[in-house]
C-alpha cells in the first residue's frame, strides 16, 4: 500500500515540524536572561538574542557555577558585543533532550551577578540554587575555543516571521534530526515507488536471466 506509507511518512514529517517550538531567551542589557526558566521538548530549538552589552552563553556544569561543561559537550555562543539596541547575531541551539542545562554569561562578573538560567529545571537542578551557588564564585570561566554546539547567525537573515519555519528546517537539515526526518520520508517514497515498478521490472530481469541462461 504505497500510498498510505507515503501519507503516513508526509503526516510524520508534518507533525514533527509542527511539534518543534522555538524558544526565545535574551541576554539584556541589564546582564539578566529573558525568560531565565524554560521548559523545552526535544527537538525545540533555542534562540538567544543579545540586547546592548558584551555577553555570552556558556552550557555550564550545574556542580560548579561559572564553569562549562567539558570539552565536547554542550555550547558556546563566543562574546556578542553590541552597542545597538539588539546585536545582529543569534545563537541557536537545538535541545536533545529534557535534561536539565544550566547555562551563564561568560563575561567578567555577570555570572555571579545573576546572568544565569536553566532549560528543563528539576526538582533536583532549580534555577535558585544554581544562581544562589553562582553568586558566591569568584570568577566565571569561558570557553577558550570560538562558538560551538549551535549556529551563530544573523538576526534579520535568520527570522523574519515568513521565513521562520522554513528557515529552522533549512537548519535542521545541516544537523541530523530532520535530515533523518527528510530522509525517511524521501526513502518511503522513493522506495515505494521503486517497489510498485521495480518488482515487474525485477522479475523481468530474472525472467530474461533466464531465459538467456537457457540459451547458454
Ligand atoms: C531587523 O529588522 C528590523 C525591521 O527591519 C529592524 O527594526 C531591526 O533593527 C533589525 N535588527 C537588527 C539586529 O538588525
Ligand atoms: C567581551 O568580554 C570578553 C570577556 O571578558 C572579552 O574577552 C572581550 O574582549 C569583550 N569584548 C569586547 C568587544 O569588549
Ligand atoms: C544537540 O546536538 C547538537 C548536534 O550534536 C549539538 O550541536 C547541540 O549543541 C546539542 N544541544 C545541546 C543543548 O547540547
Ligand atoms: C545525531 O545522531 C547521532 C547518532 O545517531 C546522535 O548521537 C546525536 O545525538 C544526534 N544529534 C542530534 C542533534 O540529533
Amino acid at each position: 500500500m504505497p500510498r498510505t506509507q507515503t501519507f503516513i511518512a508526509a503526516a510524520a514529517m508534518l507533525l514533527s515540524v509542527a511539534r518543534a517550538d522555538t524558544i526565545t531567551i535574551t541576554a539584556k542589557a541589564d546582564n539578566t536572561f529573558e525568560p531565565n526558566n524554560v521548559q523545552a521538548d526535544e527537538g525545540d530549538m533555542v534562540e538567544f538574542r543579545f540586547a546592548r552589552g558584551n555577553h555570552s552563553v556558556v552550557t555550564g556544569l550545574y556542580e560548579f557555577p561559572c564553569a562549562p561543561l567539558d570539552m565536547g559537550s554542550g555550547f558556546f555562543s563566543g562574546f556578542v558585543d553590541t552597542t545597538d539596541d539588539e546585536a545582529d547575531k543569534l545563537f541557536r541551539v537545538r535541545i536533545n533532550n529534557t535534561e536539565p542545562i544550566a547555562f551563564y554569561s561568560s563575561v567578567d562578573g555577570q555570572c555571579a551577578d545573576g546572568m544565569v538560567g536553566m532549560i528543563n529545571a528539576d526538582d533536583d537542578h532549580t534555577l535558585d540554587d544554581y544562581r544562589s551557588r553562582a553568586e558566591a564564585v569568584a570568577s566565571s570561566i569561558s570557553p577558550r575555543n570560538g562558538p560551538y554546539g549551535g549556529e551563530l547567525d544573523n538576526v534579520n537573515d535568520s527570522n523574519e516571521d515568513g521565513d521562520d519555519s522554513n528557515d529552522n528546517m533549512d537548519d535542521e537539515e545541516n544537523d541530523n534530526s530532520s535530515g533523518n526526518g527528510n530522509g525517511n520520508g524521501d526513502d518511503n517514497g522513493n522506495g515505494n515507488a521503486a517497489g510498485a515498478l521495480g518488482a515487474p521490472a525485477a522479475g523481468l530481469i530474472m525472467a530474461s536471466l533466464g531465459f538467456a541462461a537457457l540459451l547458454l
